[in-house]
């Protein structure tokens, strides 16, 4: 006899996402499924020299427990950048440090969601929040999200049931590498403010946009009423779990409570070592190299879809992030293709478990991770699975 588990672990979705990092580890298996970032872009002897630099010079400290919230330096700096670059006005007790930013969706939600409450999703949207706040037991609603972002008029409707939260990500969204265009954020900004709904704009591709930084933070347009949350995943290391949010004065007591009761603190020490490689290096000059790299992954990866795919397939060409959104003809099944591409060695993520509703011919490609052999190897079975799926 077992004791039963709690409500939370069965309201907890299922990823199906890890299913598919085991298996696109297997030798031989080419991967275009998962979000992991370009191993050659790891700045392997610029966080040596951090790590090497933090033991030195403060072992005891870095080695012995820290602030709840996190390492104050470190917070002061993201404060400093949020000023300076996103135009959103924070001192850094307004910055909470988190194990990765996934964390803080477990935080948000434990601070705002009891069971049935309301909670607006995109639609497609990021699997992994949407399964951290699925424990908390919410109600979904989905919006739609196209090439321009979210669909006002339903986010509008879905704003008038009085929900607590919407989880959004305006920058190259995961699962599809769509932008909320400027006229958008305008939009959202305007039925968020005072809705009594928090909004949350996940910021995790932010800082790969090719071009820069394109567009306003939405947090720089209605601050009281979005957190933002950002990481340093996808720039200096995702194995290093750090990553944070931004929240109003109103929201600083509780959060301190919860990450509190949740863990302690974070992982200061990795904290440390990321504020150390932030002091020895031009972080900017760093983010114009990778996002140089991505752009032309991505421009070998759009070259080779062009050249392998059938005409009937759709694509976007994202302006920064990892991924492209893959369109089979209405009324296809694009599970299936990931199913006979998988039997030919290679791993592509399917569209359907993003939706709330819908999207039943789609697939998420990172172009970010294989490379260019890969690229090309991969881009062949995809061609031929959709060949033989869609009988052409
Ligand atoms: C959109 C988005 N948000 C958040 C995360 C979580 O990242 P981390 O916890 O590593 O910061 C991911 C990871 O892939 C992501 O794609």
């Amino acid at each position: 006899m077992h004791p039963g588990f709690s409500k939370r672990v069965s309201d907890t979705m299922d990823s199906f996402i890890m299913g598919l990092v085991e298996v696109a580890a297997r030798p031989g298996m080419v991967s275009f499924a998962t979000g992991l970032p370009d191993n050659s872009l790891f700045d392997v002897d610029g966080l040596r020299r951090a790590v090497d630099d933090v033991l030195t010079d403060d072992s005891a400290s870095a080695l012995q427990y820290d602030c709840p919230n996190g390492y104050i330096p470190l917070r002061q700096r993201i404060a400093e950048r949020c000023s300076r670059v996103l135009c959103v006005d924070v001192g850094y007790e307004n910055i909470i440090m988190t194990n990765g930013s996934q964390e803080c969706f477990d935080q948000l939600g434990k601070m705002f969601l009891d069971r049935g409450d309301g909670m607006i999703v995109e639609n497609p949207g990021y699997l992994g929040a949407i399964q951290s706040f699925s424990a908390y037991g919410p109600d979904f609603d989905g919006v739609d999200v196209g090439p321009d972002g979210v669909d006002t008029e339903q986010l509008s409707v879905a704003l008038e049931k009085g929900p607590k939260m919407f989880y959004s990500i305006p920058n190259y969204q995961n699962p599809s590498g769509f932008s909320y265009s400027a006229g958008v954020r305008r939009e959202v900004a305007d039925l968020i403010a005072d809705s009594g709904c928090l909004m949350i704009e996940d910021d995790a591709y932010g800082e790969l946009g090719y071009r820069g930084r394109v567009n306003k933070v939405m947090k720089s347009m209605v601050p009281d009423d979005i957190v933002l949350t950002g990481s340093f995943s996808k720039t200096i290391s995702p194995g290093m779990r750090v990553g944070w949010m931004v929240i109003p004065d109103w929201m600083v007591g509780s959060a301190s409570k919860c990450l509190e009761s949740s863990s302690l603190q974070s992982n200061t020490f990795c904290q440390r070592v990321i504020d150390r490689f932030l002091a020895e290096n031009d972080y900017d000059r760093f983010l114009d190299g990778l996002r140089r790299g991505y752009e032309s992954k991505r421009d070998i990866f759009l070259d080779a879809m062009e050249d392998s795919l059938p005409d009937c397939m759709q694509w976007n060409r994202p302006d920064g992030g990892m991924f492209i959104w893959l369109r089979s003809p209405e009324g296809s099944d694009a599970m299936r293709i990931h199913e006979v591409a998988l039997e030919r060695g290679l791993v592509t993520m399917p569209g359907r478990p993003f939706h709330v509703r819908g999207g039943s011919n789609t697939l998420r490609l990172n172009f970010a991770t294989p490379s260019e052999d890969q690229i090309l190897d991969g881009m062949r079975i995809l061609g031929s699975a959709c060949r033989d799926v869609l009988g052409i």
